[in-house]
């Protein structure tokens, strides 16, 4: 695994972010909001103020999000829909775009795949992502907007227990790429990155895959998890995700890295 360029900009742990309201009217639209991840990133943006667009095939209640905040709308509709995009950025306008929806893998060693649980995340994660970024670029979106892109630490070192997984998540990370240099050949201003987390455990991607690693291990999930802990240090959180996408989204454009890694002490940019 390439070592961080830099140390952690993000680490609500030792530097919580107040609720500033400095995003007060903003619209942010996370994509894949119902859980996990998501749902923390749409409740650290509501309690900075931003109306909150918030996209999954389900429901939930955002009863976390205290009365001094911004709005969250739900929409409930399948992201990889090709015509969803369009219909939701000319619906909401939004200034800044979080792709966190993907799908949670089948954990099973390569042998006992099949090709349909092998490509899973290619035809949930990358499909969103393509998706999602070709439209943002054809509207486009407005000047000054940022977009993330919810890639996965796996894309760094493989993930051999989860089939396609790592393949997929280093495809999303390459398509961010590929449209922040679309974006710069097109004079549009905006700014594209990808977030490659490390195990997130209370989450639906990273319980399955700390419970495989851990069994393949011959380990408790306990165990497991101290001596990832010991290894690699704090775990990664909703909250402390949601944080450090409300740093991303009040960074300026130009200090913006296309890469970053993300653990519990937070973010860290990746060489390119
Ligand atoms: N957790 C980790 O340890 C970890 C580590 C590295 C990378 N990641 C990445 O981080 C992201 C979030 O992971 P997570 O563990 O928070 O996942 P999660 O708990 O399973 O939540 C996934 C969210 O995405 C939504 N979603 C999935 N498919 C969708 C679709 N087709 N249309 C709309 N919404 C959809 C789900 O809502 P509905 O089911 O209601 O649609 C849910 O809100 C994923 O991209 C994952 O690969 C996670």
């Amino acid at each position: 695994m390439p070592s961080p360029a830099e140390k952690p900009i993000a680490n609500p742990d030792t530097n919580p972010i107040e609720p500033l309201h400095e995003l007060s009217g903003k619209t942010a639209m996370i994509v894949g909001a119902s859980r996990g991840i998501g749902r923390g990133i749409a409740l650290a943006f509501a309690g900075a103020g931003a109306r909150v667009i918030a996209v999954s095939r389900s429901s939930t209640e955002f009863a976390e999000a205290g009365a001094n905040t911004g709005e969250i709308r739900q929409e409930i509709a399948d992201a990889g829909d090709a015509g969803l995009p369009a219909l939701l950025l000319d619906r909401h306008d939004p200034d800044v775009v979080v792709l966190v929806a993907g799908a949670i893998p089948p954990m099973l060693p390569l042998q006992q795949q099949s090709w349909e649980a092998f490509s899973a995340n290619w035809q949930a994660d990358v499909r969103i992502a393509f998706h999602w970024l070709r439209e943002i670029l054809l509207k486009p979106l407005r000047p000054g907007s940022r977009v993330v892109v919810f890639s996965s630490g796996a894309a760094l070192g493989g993930s051999p227990l989860s089939g396609g997984y790592a393949g997929a998540k280093a495809m999303q990370r390459f398509l961010a790429a590929y449209a922040q240099n679309e974006a710069v050949r097109g004079g549009l201003d905006i700014t594209f990155t990808a977030v490659l987390p490390r195990f997130s455990p209370q989450t639906g991607v990273g319980k399955v895959a700390v419970q495989a690693y851990a069994a393949r291990a011959g380990q408790s999930v306990e165990a497991f998890l101290q001596s990832f802990v010991q290894s690699s240090g704090p775990l990664l959180s909703p909250q402390i995700a949601g944080a450090a996408l409300l740093q991303l989204a009040t960074l300026d454009a130009a200090d913006f890295a296309p890469a970053y890694l993300l653990t519990g002490a937070g973010l860290q940019k990746l060489p390119n």
